[in-house]
């Protein structure tokens, strides 16, 4: 499949917030860009089976998500790194950003679901996906950005610019089925 640019998606976000600089520091045949309504066939899903079950309910299923996300404006921002030769993503983020009552009504932002296909990784696209969502949560006028990671990922972080601070505590619903993804 040939390379489409931007102009031709359908976007969750608007190009412009992605930042000039991380788009400088990428090699000439990747692109980074918003997620856009037709990413399910450039295979969003199998990137980002690389960190955990991502089971594939059908496009039309994945659509709807993607349509209520950005029925939600100003709040879900995923981007993808897209290989040109192939139009395939392989790289994926996601930055959620969660509006406050504390300080001065100040918002947060939440780093989630970053993956990098196992071919392409160790080629900095990890770092440019973390500073590109870091950028959008920063001109978000988000008070800080934040993030799970494992013990294994913490160096990567704090390449990324990150330091660890506190814990964190999670409780699984009750599983209703043995399909159940646990993360
Ligand atoms: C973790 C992950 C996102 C990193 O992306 P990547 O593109 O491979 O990493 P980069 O090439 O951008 O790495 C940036 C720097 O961090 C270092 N780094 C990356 N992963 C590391 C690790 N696990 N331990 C130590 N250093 C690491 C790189 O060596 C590089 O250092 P350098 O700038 O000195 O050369 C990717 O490996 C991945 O998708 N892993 C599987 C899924 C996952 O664990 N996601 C994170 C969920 S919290």
């Amino acid at each position: 499949m040939p390379f489409t640019p931007d102009n031709e998606l359908d976007l969750l976000f608007p190009a412009a917030l992605i930042s000039d600089q991380v788009k400088s520091q990428l090699h000439n045949d990747v692109h980074i860009r918003p997620l856009a309504s037709t990413d399910h066939r450039r295979g969003h899903l199998a990137v980002l089976s690389v960190l955990t079950v991502a089971t594939d309910l059908g496009e039309a299923a994945w659509v709807a998500q993607f349509n209520a996300m950005r029925a939600a404006p100003q709040t879900y921002y995923s981007l993808v790194i897209v290989d040109k030769a192939s139009d395939r993503i392989v790289g994926a983020g996601a930055l959620f950003v969660e509006r406050k009552f504390l300080r001065g009504l100040g918002s947060v932002g939440h780093i989630e679901d970053i993956a990098v296909d196992k071919q392409q990784q160790g080629k900095k696209l990890g770092i440019r996906i973390i500073d590109a969502l870091t950028y959008i949560s920063e001109s978000a006028g988000c008070y800080k950005t934040i993030l799970n990671c494992s013990d294994a990922n913490i160096p990567f972080y704090i390449k990324c610019g990150y330091e660890k601070k506190e814990n964190e505590m999670a409780k699984y619903a009750p599983v209703k089925s043995a399909q159940s993804p646990r993360l």
